[in-house]
């Protein structure tokens, strides 16, 4: 069957098995909102992680990891800042677990510091008490207020050692030694822990770590870097799921997923076939790059297609896209009993031929540009977009594309730019939760399984190679000050009245939430606008290394 057949056999499929829902979402209008709760038991919580929110990054034993050398090199990060300190997270916990715990969490998403267990990566080596302690308690306290511990064990933070003797993802080595430290986690945390997440949106530590070098550990290996970065994850997340399924399942009787980013891409023209398909790329290259292998045991057809195409246009003898032998396939199809899904914005697709050569990256094997349309509202980072619609298409997508797997969201949120004048009342963060989590509540009408729900994120944390300019906190955390102080904003008040009422109950209620909200946010104002007179009179507002490295 040809690839056009199929793609168009897909689209009849999307429309047909959304037709036999009662809510059907090629008919409703897209701005409507749709008034109802979630089922029983659906889990709401928050997530963070633990480079961007942990600090203590030398202390107790903690090894370094690729983003601790990263951030400390010059010209990375926006304004040279680092994690050193960051929320200070690693003494604050109990603190914020009384935050969430006000809100009435269900669950709390973190992820587990690999080089703060093994500090050289290497389990032989040496094993680190002190954080294999911090983590125990941090999950104790959080079963005792009765908060589910969802666990990242790869949220990017790879240990320095195996980046220096090995080059990293690079090498399939890195395979066993990922085992090694998930086995661990298993032996030690799996009693309590029943929810494991292998990565955390394994697409940007291949494309951003390997082929831009915008991310740690920085490398541009344009066109290579990223494929085989995402080969040796995939192979190192299947090995995983079964190390878990062999050893531990029958003891510990948990779940092991992974969290792919889930961005949507709309053909800029529907009725035109070649931006359909351009669309259908887009997201095969982002999240089917990971997800296929794992449901269906093979990279998609079309990134086969397309990478083997360019590679031999430019005479190489192989695609530089690596190749599952079939023993592989079979063993890495079927490894994930939940898929996490992380989801932040769309773009329109539309086709584009990229003449292929020596310029050839992952960005040109696609044949696309991205496109936005101006009236989409994004006041915070510059590539988050609000388009809720596009999150209940994306998970639709899934629905058919995987068979109807169970979904946590792992990541949804919105980010503000730092301002000169902080203000608590986040409008546009309420807007924005609003309106995706009720495009959730939809594609749960449409049959999709969605389980679970994580704002992203608890609190402002440090984003990457953004350092703290964008923060995407329900809590406001000041920096500046030593004791990391969080003050709620609105949207605490707002995503508060979601979780108790399990959804959005009535037009008059939901109404009234957003008034109620904004109501509390100018006596936090005012809270923090005291609290950071009184820190820093006489400082500049700037968040530079320097300020931040006061406080120690
Ligand atoms: C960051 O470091 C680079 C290199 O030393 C320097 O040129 C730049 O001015 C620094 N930026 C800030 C904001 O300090
Ligand atoms: C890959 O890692 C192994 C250690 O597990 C090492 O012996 C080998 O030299 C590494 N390969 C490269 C290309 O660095």
């Amino acid at each position: 069957m040809s690839l056009q057949r199929m793609l168009k056999l897909l689209y009849a499929l999307v429309l047909c098995v959304s037709a036999n829902e009662d809510f059907d979402w090629t008919k409703n209008e897209r701005g409507s909102f749709y008034y109802g709760t979630f089922p029983t038991g659906f889990s709401w919580g928050a997530g963070g992680s633990a480079y961007q929110t942990e600090g203590a990054w030398d202390k107790d034993g903690k090894g370094m990891s690729i983003w601790d050398v990263f951030a400390h090199k010059k010209g990375k990060i926006f304004l040279n800042d680092t994690a050193d300190h960051s929320c200070e997270g690693y003494y604050k916990f109990k603190d914020d677990i009384t935050l969430m715990k006000d809100m009435k969490f269900n669950h709390y998403r973190f992820s587990i510091s690999w080089p703060r267990i093994f500090p050289n990566g290497i389990k032989a080596d040496h094993i680190n008490e002190k954080g294999i302690k911090y983590y125990d308690d941090l999950i104790n306290m959080l079963l005792d207020n009765n908060i589910t511990p969802i666990v990242t064990l790869y949220h990017w933070d790879l240990p320095q050692v195996l980046h220096e003797k090995y080059g990293g993802w690079q090498n399939a080595s890195m395979v066993n030694y990922f085992n090694d430290f998930a086995n661990l986690c298993f032996e030690r945390f799996g009693d309590r822990v029943k929810y494991w997440i292998t990565f955390n949106n394994p697409w940007s530590s291949a494309v951003e770590g390997y082929e831009t070098g915008e991310h740690a550990p920085g490398l541009k290996l344009k066109g290579t870097g990223a494929y085989k970065a995402a080969h040796h994850i995939i192979k190192a997340h299947a090995k995983v799921w079964h190390t878990y399924d062999t050893q531990w399942r029958s003891k510990q009787k948990g779940l092991v997923g992974i969290s792919l980013l889930a961005d949507w891409g709309e053909p800029v023209d529907i009725t035109n076939q070649r931006d359909i398909e351009a669309a259908e790329r887009y997201v095969q290259f982002y999240m089917g790059w990971f997800a296929t292998p794992i449901f269906n045991g093979d990279y998609p057809q079309v990134m086969k297609d397309y990478i083997g195409r360019k590679s031999a246009q430019q005479g190489l003898g192989t695609s530089r896209l690596p190749v599952f032998s079939s023993q592989e396939k079979s063993y890495i199809k079927g490894t994930c009993d939940f898929l996490g899904i992380g989801h932040f914005t769309t773009r329109y697709i539309t086709q584009k031929n990229y003449p292929s050569g020596r310029g050839n990256s992952y960005f040109t094997d696609r044949d696309l540009v991205e496109l936005v349309d101006p009236r989409w509202p994004d006041p915070g980072s510059e590539w988050l977009y609000s388009v809720p619609w596009g999150f209940r298409r994306l998970l639709n997508f899934v629905k058919t594309q995987y068979g109807n797997p169970m979904i946590y969201v792992t990541e949804n949120g919105v980010s503000e730019k730092v301002q000169r004048c902080t203000d608590l009342c986040d409008e546009w963060r309420m807007q924005y939760f609003k309106d995706y989590i009720n495009e959730m509540l939809k594609a749960l009408k449409d049959g999709v399984n969605v389980k679970g729900y994580t704002a992203w994120s608890l609190l402002d944390k440090f984003e990457w190679d953004e350092g703290f300019s964008e923060r995407f906190g329900l809590f406001y955390v000041d920096f500046l000050n030593k004791n990391k102080p969080r003050y709620p904003k609105a949207s605490v008040q707002y995503y508060k009245r979601i979780i108790s009422s399990n959804g959005f109950p009535n037009q008059r209620e939901v109404e009234s939430w957003r008034r109620k909200a904004t109501e509390t946010c100018s006596s936090s104002n005012q809270l923090l606008a005291a609290g950071q007179t009184k820190e820093h009179s006489g400082s500049n507002w700037h968040f530079s290394t320097n300020s931040g490295t006061t406080n120690s």
